[in-house]
């Protein structure tokens, strides 16, 4: 058999826990294209020169993972509005000499967050997001852009709530930074809840906190996808609120990236959360 034509891939420094490529080519096997999606662990210092190089191996682009964020972001020669917005770029694609970059977590958040709670979650009701960095930064602006008005950061090392405040003011939404740990407050009529940090992940500590205080009618969102459920999940599920896992957000967020490099919109299937999640059940930390 003859290689690919095509190939697309994930860089990211380490890569092995990756399960984009599991994903991405369920894709191609489905939509039967001459083309293959390959992990590529690159350390940060080999970073540019890698991405100059791959264009010439037929690649029509790759996604871009943790450490790699702010990088492609300073070697994109355009950005899309989100990539703007986040600093952060996860996306690239290779286009006869340019470098676009793209940021699919602000929609892939906001379209997980719509398939499993419907339009309007953002909007009717106080949000609270765990976490400050990057994928905070993707989460609050996904529920700016699906017009939130209250939206609540609480992180641990407050300074960097502020900062994400700071960087994604905007004038239709309110936006506070309560102390990490003053739940009664932050959960006082909230609609939403989503945790963004690490905590929770394979390896890391869980996340327990104290839902009391978080309305019945509140849903309970985690970007963490291993395990699929998390302790907070496990709890929030416990005590009867809707819940959503991160797949969703790792699914959607590979849709338009799939698009870009070989012209087709994949589905987000029941088919394709059954590949990953019997993917999941073999990845170690
Ligand atoms: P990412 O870009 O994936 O969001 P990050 O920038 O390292 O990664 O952010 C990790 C988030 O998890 C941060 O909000 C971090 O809190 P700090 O800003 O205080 O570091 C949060 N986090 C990690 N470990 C934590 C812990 N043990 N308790 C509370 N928050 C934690």
């Amino acid at each position: 058999m003859s290689a690919p034509v095509s190939f697309a891939g994930v860089v990211g420094w380490p890569i092995s826990q990756s399960v984009s490529p599991t994903m991405h080519n369920f894709w191609i096997a489905q939509y039967g294209l001459d083309a293959e999606y390959i992990p590529l662990a690159v350390k940060p210092e080999d970073f540019a020169e890698v991405m100059a190089r791959l264009p010439e191996k037929g690649f029509a682009g790759v996604n871009v993972t943790i450490p790699h964020k702010e990088a492609a972001f300073k070697l994109s020669t355009t950005l899309d509005t989100n990539a703007r917005a986040a600093g952060a770029v996860n996306l690239l694609v290779f286009d006869q000499g340019k470098i676009h970059g793209r940021n699919t977590d602000i929609p892939g958040f906001s379209a997980a967050l719509t398939e499993s709670f419907g339009p309007g979650i953002a909007r009717a009701a106080p949000a609270v997001v765990l976490g400050a960095g990057g994928a905070a930064r993707a989460v609050v602006l996904a529920l700016i852009h699906q017009g939130a008005f209250d939206i609540r950061i609480l992180n641990r090392t407050e300074t960097r709530a502020r900062n994400l405040i700071d960087l994604v003011q905007d004038k239709g939404t309110k936006l506070s930074a309560p102390d990490w740990g003053d739940w009664n407050a932050a959960f006082e009529g909230a609609g939403l809840l989503v945790n963004t940090t690490s905590l929770g992940m394979i390896g890391k500590d869980a996340l327990h906190i104290p839902l009391e205080h978080l309305p019945r009618g509140a849903a309970v969102a985690d970007i963490v996808y291993n395990p699929l459920e998390t302790a907070l999940l496990a709890d929030a599920r416990a005590r009867g609120h809707r819940t959503m896992d991160g797949l969703g957000m790792l699914m959607h967020q590979a849709v338009p990236a799939f698009a870009a490099w070989f012209g087709v919109t994949p589905q987000v299937t029941p088919d394709l959360r059954a590949v990953l999640e019997e993917k999941l059940r073999g990845v170690k930390p």
